[in-house]
């Protein structure tokens, strides 16, 4: 089991709360610091996890952790009948949505307000299952993984893309010193929630990553598990079948 790690240190709310009011909080510049911290790089990763769900031309596609809506608005490239976002944040949301409005999305992509741990959808309802960035803040990581599981069809492919931990000299040195120093300070700088960009690093650091959140994958029942380390393992994509 990953050790919990929370963004407020002193606030007796449970980590989903928690987690909720700091993507509240950091909505406004989220997008913004997402590109500045990346280096825009994260634009790649997220078109390259699509094109692993393009297989078996998926037409119902639910993007788990949707935030602002950037895998929802990416995995329209697929051409699906229809594509659902849900988040826990709804000023994450709130943005997300004004941005399919202004890409005339809406008749085919539609967000709202949900929890990974307890998903509204029956059983075998999604061709295609994504989350971006997403499986580090849950709150019960295992309990979220089945609930995917449950709502994803047989033959379905689930996708993650998350950070993980580089393992070689001298990326492992330049990572670990840009998530301790830069991305904190740049963050405090912009979004105004110091918190935010400590927890961070902190949430990468103990996020059970590679062969650990393969084992994950497996004990929910998901088969053909592999993952696929991108930009020298800073991020990693993982897929699953079910
Ligand atoms: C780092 S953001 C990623 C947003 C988006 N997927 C992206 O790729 O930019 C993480 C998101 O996970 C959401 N989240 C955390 N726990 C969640 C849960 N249990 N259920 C649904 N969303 C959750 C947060 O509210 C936040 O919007």
């Amino acid at each position: 089991m990953s050790e919990k790690v929370i963004p407020y240190k002193n606030s007796t709310e449970s980590k989903k709360e928690q987690v909720a009011t700091m993507f509240n909080n950091i909505a406004p510049k989220y997008d913004f610091l997402n590109q500045l911290l990346s280096l825009g790089i994260h634009k790649g990763w997220r078109k390259k996890t699509i094109q692993l769900i393009a297989h078996n031309q998926p037409k119902n596609i639910l993007d788990i952790a949707t935030g602002t809506g950037d895998f929802a608005i990416e995995a329209m490239k697929l051409n699906p009948d229809r594509v659902i976002g849900i988040d826990i944040s709804e000023g994450m949301l709130k943005l997300g949505v004004e941005k399919i409005k202004k890409l005339n999305l809406q008749d085919k992509v539609n967000l709202k307000l949900g929890d990974s741990e307890n998903l509204p959808f029956d059983n075998n309802s999604f061709d295609a299952i994504t989350v971006g960035f997403g499986v580090r803040n849950f709150e019960h990581l295992e309990k979220g993984i089945h609930e995917i599981y449950r709502v994803i069809n047989h033959g379905g492919t689930f996708a993650v893309l998350e950070f993980s931990k580089p393992k070689n000299f001298p990326i492992k040195q330049l990572y670990n010193f840009y998530f301790k120093y830069i991305t904190p300070a740049v963050g405090k700088l912009f979004s105004k929630d110091a918190s935010a960009y400590t927890y961070l690093p902190e949430s990468v650091k103990a996020f059970p990553d590679g062969e650990a959140f393969l084992t994950i994958l497996r004990k929910a029942g998901f088969k053909d598990c592999k993952s696929i380390p991108v930009t020298f393992g800073i991020a990693s994509i993982y897929i699953g079948t079910k």
